[in-house]
């Protein structure tokens, strides 16, 4: 099952998920990291910021999850512009190593195989960063997603687009499609570390991790794979039912294991 720690805020979650980042570039010769957009990674792209000094990251690739369909790249709340504001420019990163999935209509056909064949000549994802929809979804895989599926073009929900709504100035300035990791892609990095933060997300945390596995839950999907951290602030865990139990394996976990 997931490793499910409980903290006390953000900044504790986006420390203890940034450490783990670190020791990653530092041990591995060609990290590959997952990075997720939305409000919910901020606090580890904020606690990378202050951790990177000294740490050589030259070598750090990346992939985003998901970009919109037809958005200018230039678009501020472009997945490109987020990657480039939130991540590569502040951590000193090469832009030439990070990819986003290309929302360009005219090259969309084969924009989700280009984007599957890059992260697998990278070597495939270190590290996974997830947030997580209100309806469930990772990455950009709504409800009833293939847990098979790879890269490729999807149709945001209504209540997705309600949601990110507030990065627009309306919601009719929402794009209607997406380009997103597959459930399939996601459960082949090798270490897949969900967030969530607020009571907004307490049921579709509660639905992914202790309900069943079902493609109405894509979140779900973490429950198939073999190594996942999931880091939640007290409200976003507070309709676990295990909760008492993953803060007692939490406290109790051998000093040796890391996340
Ligand atoms: C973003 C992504 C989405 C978000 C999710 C939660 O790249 O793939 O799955 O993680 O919509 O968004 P926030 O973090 O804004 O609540």
């Amino acid at each position: 099952m997931a490793e499910v720690v409980i903290v006390e805020n953000r900044s504790v979650a986006g420390a203890l998920v940034a450490d783990e980042i670190v020791r990653l570039i530092d041990t591995i010769p060609e990290p590959v990291l997952g990075l997720a957009t939305g409000s919910t990674p901020l606090p580890v792209y904020e606690a990378l910021r202050e951790r990177l000094d000294g740490h050589d990251v030259s070598h750090l690739r990346g992939f985003a999850l998901d970009e919109y369909v037809g958005i200018d790249p230039a678009h501020p709340e472009s997945y490109r512009s987020v990657i480039t504001r939130e991540v590569i420019e502040p951590l000193g990163l090469d832009p030439e190593l990070v990819r986003v999935p290309n929302g360009a209509v005219e090259t969309i056909e084969h924009a989700g195989d280009d984007y599957e064949k890059a992260i697998a000549d990278a070597g495939g994802v270190d590290l996974q960063i997830l947030g997580i929809g209100t309806d469930g979804h990772i990455g950009f895989n709504e409800p009833g997603s293939s847990f098979a599926s790879s890269t490729r073009i999807k149709t945001l929900t209504q209540q997705t687009r309600e949601d990110n709504a507030r990065f627009f100035d309306s919601i009719h300035d929402v794009p209607q499609h997406c380009i997103t990791q597959g459930l399939g892609t996601i459960l082949r990095a090798r270490h897949l570390v969900l967030l969530a933060f607020g009571e907004g997300k307490a049921d579709a945390v509660a639905a992914a991790l202790e309900g069943p596995v079902s493609a109405m839950v894509p979140a779900s999907a973490v429950q198939l794979h073999a190594h996942v951290t999931v880091v939640l602030d007290e409200a976003a865990a507070s309709k676990l039912r295990l909760a008492d139990y993953y803060r007692y394996t939490y406290a109790n976990k051998p000093a040796w294991q890391g996340l």
